[in-house]
């Protein structure tokens, strides 16, 4: 059995995000400061060597698009037998005050969805096991509340693992691996049902019950499965044929016919839009403002799938999010969604009040 290796790499710090987003990450990091230098890289896993003053409070771009979660780097552990890998974890961590591990397998371009993978699950219960008898137990990949810090043990390759932490503060930093995650119901006619369903994890916007959503490019329907199930009153606007059990459900309307054919006025009766229709984003851009600048209609909020066609796209980003505010949502964030392909999710907001306020929830 070869022994444990464990190097110091602080101040460094890791982000995790889909395999294949690693040079927009970089670059998206480079715009906070030249100070940053991206550092050792895998598909799904970077990190960055940090100024030495970086200010240890400082969370590391907790905003950012394509990061699923950052941290700071406590250092890499090599071994080949998990228990000897243990007790070098909790070298790392040292006195460090931790209130919950989350063990989780980086972004690869075969990985399902779900980074706590069987053996990401195995990894952490011997990680428990052998907790120092002077630590109080430890929750093992449980949704963190707001404030609490996690410790956070990445498998980037087999026998190898990345140890950091960070303190949860937004939606996604209270989840494993930054992924909001649940199974796929039996009745969800495609996966964007997890898709819309992360989204309104993430975004918290308040759409509720009895409220009237429209989307564009609903086809075959999981997207709008998942608002239906919240109880909201959805119009489908999508050339393609919807399943027929979207189509039976008594509070959906299927319109047949692409988003810019239907007259902008009758988009008065909704208070949500939401997009998912699979063409560039300056045509989903140009038909989404067509329609919410139009006199008379109260779209407050906007969850907005933009498809990044080529990778390169995503430097337009802050452009995008700029030419959103200019239409009156003054709110307007964007991050890329373990739960979507290459494309970014946008919400919008007119008020923050329209935000939800409630905790994660797996369900
Ligand atoms: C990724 S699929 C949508 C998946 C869907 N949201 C779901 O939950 O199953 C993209 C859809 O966009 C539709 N689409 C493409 N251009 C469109 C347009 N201009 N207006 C409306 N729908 C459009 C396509 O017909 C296709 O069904």
């Amino acid at each position: 059995m070869k022994t444990c290796e464990s190097e110091s790499s602080n101040p460094f710090a890791f982000a995790t995000c889909q395999a294949g987003a690693e040079i927009a990450l970089k670059a998206e990091v480079a715009r906070l400061g030249s100070d940053i230098r991206a550092a050792f890289s895998r598909p799904g896993f970077v990190t960055f060597k940090l100024p030495a003053d970086y200010p240890l409070s400082n969370p590391f771009h907790p905003n950012s698009v394509f990061a699923q979660t950052t941290g700071r780097s406590l250092g890499s552990v090599h071994c080949d037998a998990t228990t000897s890998g243990a007790n070098q974890v909790w070298n790392l961590v040292q006195n460090q005050r931790v209130h919950h591990l989350h063990t989780w397998q980086r972004n690869t371009r075969k990985s399902p969805v779900n980074p706590v993978t069987p053996l990401a699950s195995a990894i952490g219960q011997q990680l428990l096991a052998h907790l120092p008898s002077d630590r109080a137990p430890l929750p093992l990949n449980q949704i963190a509340q707001r404030g609490q810090r996690i410790l956070d043990c990445v498998l980037v390759e087999p026998g190898e693992w990345w140890i950091g932490s960070h303190v949860a503060n937004n939606v996604p930093s209270r989840w494993p691996g930054g992924v909001i995650h649940r199974e796929l119901p039996a009745h969800a006619v495609s996966r964007a049902y997890l898709k819309m369903w992360a989204a309104l994890q993430w975004s918290g916007l308040s759409i509720t019950a009895g409220d009237r959503c429209v989307e564009l490019g609903s086809a075959p329907g999981g997207s709008s499965q998942a608002l239906l199930d919240r109880g909201v009153q959805v119009t489908g606007i999508d050339p393609a044929d919807m399943d027929e059990t979207v189509l039976a459900h008594p509070d959906f309307t299927h319109l047949k016919m692409r988003g810019a054919e239907l007259k902008r006025r009758a988009f008065r009766a909704f208070r949500w839009l939401v997009a998912d229709a699979n063409v560039a984003p300056k045509h989903t851009l140009d038909t989404v403002e067509q329609i919410v600048t139009y006199p008379g209609v109260p779209i407050r909020g906007l969850l907005l799938t933009l498809k990044l066609l080529q990778w390169n796209l995503a430097a337009q980003v802050p452009t995008w999010i700029e030419r959103i505010r200019s239409w009156g949502y003054r709110h307007v964030r964007a991050r890329q969604l373990a739960s979507g392909g290459q494309e970014i999710c946008i919400a919008a907001m007119r008020h923050r009040s329209l935000k939800r306020i409630g905790n994660a929830r797996r369900s």
